[in-house]
């Protein structure tokens, strides 16, 4: 007997339309893939005109999202409205009334998931967020299901398309920031807001996400350090290139001895590394695990059809348990929520992070001021790998010192920096970006 399964969506913007245009379009797949009938039985959102004109005939329509969770007939709740308010009070409501939860919502998971994960161990109901990081890319399924037989080492990843193609506009156009954002606008990329994709928080917000997956903690987006790429200067990315690197905006979380690290900022990547070639608003996630090494995942982080696969993926998942299919229900909300009352986990300060370094120093020409430089990072314990004189014309007063450094530890980077700030002949602030092996 054929068994049908009755979704509440709330939100019907991109993703929502997205995920209801994928469900009709393949519905018969998908009833081929779990066995059940995914039903759209009610759609929640703000224009009711419009959602009329999107959803089909019999589709009931309300502005009031928290009749989802009341709804006895709806099976599973699809939160796809994105903001913290009213989206965590609905998932905590839909749990609460026993209903399955999907959610593409990063920010409400990086923010509040263990209450929410919680929540749903307690009811014993899937909470699930495939379409949350990577958009299209089942890096989730990959790091829960895939990779699970792994200690992972560490993740990194390419994990907000606008910041992407604004990166890849500057590089290959030659562009300011500003110019570059400009276009990511008008081309419906960045928000009329941007500052959530430019200034990595919702890049943090993924990598918070993917750090609990990866090595079994509570969700903790305060241990994220966090910086963005407005600072960038076309010169850095020339250089980079010059150097053999591509500047990319990495979201990075890796197991140490000494705790975790949780960060977000520009770095360099070697070019021969296929992480430097993901352009525009793609993508791409690289995972290190002990027994795999290190795997890739590729795709399209954002977008209507994009987000609704990962989306859709979820219902499909959970219309398998409904059926019986799999053991345990609850097996991510579980897992996480049991780890959060005896969590001990060791979030390293960015000041304790070991990286090597990318320093671009404006400085007067005169004799000296290298070793000046120089003094600074040998009483620093810092190793220079590179330091090469740029843009010094016959007749300047004035150059720019390029120096790429070996592995050092930020806060003695940091010392250094200021040491090197203070110096008379040193003009302006340093430029300091982290370079990233991928090894
Ligand atoms: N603003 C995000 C991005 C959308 O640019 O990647 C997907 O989370």
């Amino acid at each position: 007997m054929k068994e049908v399964i009755r979704l509440g969506l709330a939100g019907l913007g991109t993703v929502g339309g997205g995920t209801y245009a994928v469900l009709k379009r393949n519905a018969r797949d998908l009833l081929a893939a779990c066995g059940a009938e995914l039903v759209v039985k009610t759609v929640a959102c703000r224009n009711l005109e419009r959602a009329r004109g999107v959803v089909d005939e019999g589709v009931e329509v309300t502005s009031d999202v928290h009749a989802l969770a009341r709804d006895p007939d709806i099976d599973i709740v699809v939160e796809v409205m994105g903001g913290i308010e009213p989206a965590r009070t609905l998932v905590l409501e839909a749990i609460a009334a026993g209903k399955h939860v999907v959610t593409a919502n990063k920010a409400l998971l990086a923010l509040h998931g263990n209450e929410i994960f919680d929540a749903a161990r307690r009811s014993g109901v899937v909470v699930a967020f495939e379409a949350a990081v990577a958009g299209g890319i089942p890096i989730i399924k990959a790091l829960r299901e895939g990779l699970a037989a792994n200690r992972i080492e560490w993740v990194m990843g390419i994990i907000n398309g606008t910041s992407n193609f604004i990166l890849t506009t500057m590089r290959e156009k030659g562009l300011s920031f500003d110019e570059a954002l400009a276009q990511a606008q008008a081309l419906g990329y960045a928000e009329a807001d941007p500052t959530f994709d430019i200034e990595g928080i919702d890049a943090a917000h993924k990598i918070t996400i993917l750090s609990a997956l990866a090595f079994h903690t509570p969700v903790n987006f305060k241990a994220a350090s966090v910086e963005g790429i407005t600072k960038l200067a076309a010169e850095d990315i020339e250089y980079a290139e010059e150097f053999g690197y591509r500047i990319k905006l990495l979201g990075i979380t890796k197991r140490t001895a000494r705790g975790i690290e949780l960060r977000v900022h520009p770095a360099l990547v070697p070019k021969r590394r296929l992480m430097a070639s993901v352009e525009g608003v793609m993508n791409a996630v690289v995972v290190k695990g002990d027994a795999v090494g290190t795997t890739l995942y590729h795709g399209r982080g954002a977008g209507a059809e994009p987000t609704a696969s990962a989306v859709v993926a979820d219902l499909v998942d959970i219309a398998r348990l409904m059926h019986g299919r799999r053991a345990n229900p609850t097996y991510l909300a579980e897992r996480m929520a049991a780890l959060a009352p005896q969590d001990n986990t060791v979030w390293l300060p960015m000041d304790e992070t070991v990286s090597s370094y990318y320093m671009r120093i404006g400085v007067a020409d005169k004799p000296g001021v290298l070793a000046d430089i120089a003094r600074i990072f040998a009483d620093n314990a810092i190793s220079i790998e590179t330091m090469v004189q740029r843009g010094s014309e016959p007749g300047e007063e004035s150059t720019e010192i390029v120096i790429l450094t070996h592995s050092a530890v930020e806060g003695a980077v940091r010392r250094a920096i200021a040491a090197i700030e203070a110096l008379d002949n040193v003009h302006g602030p340093v430029v300091m970006l982290r370079k990233e092996e991928m090894n």
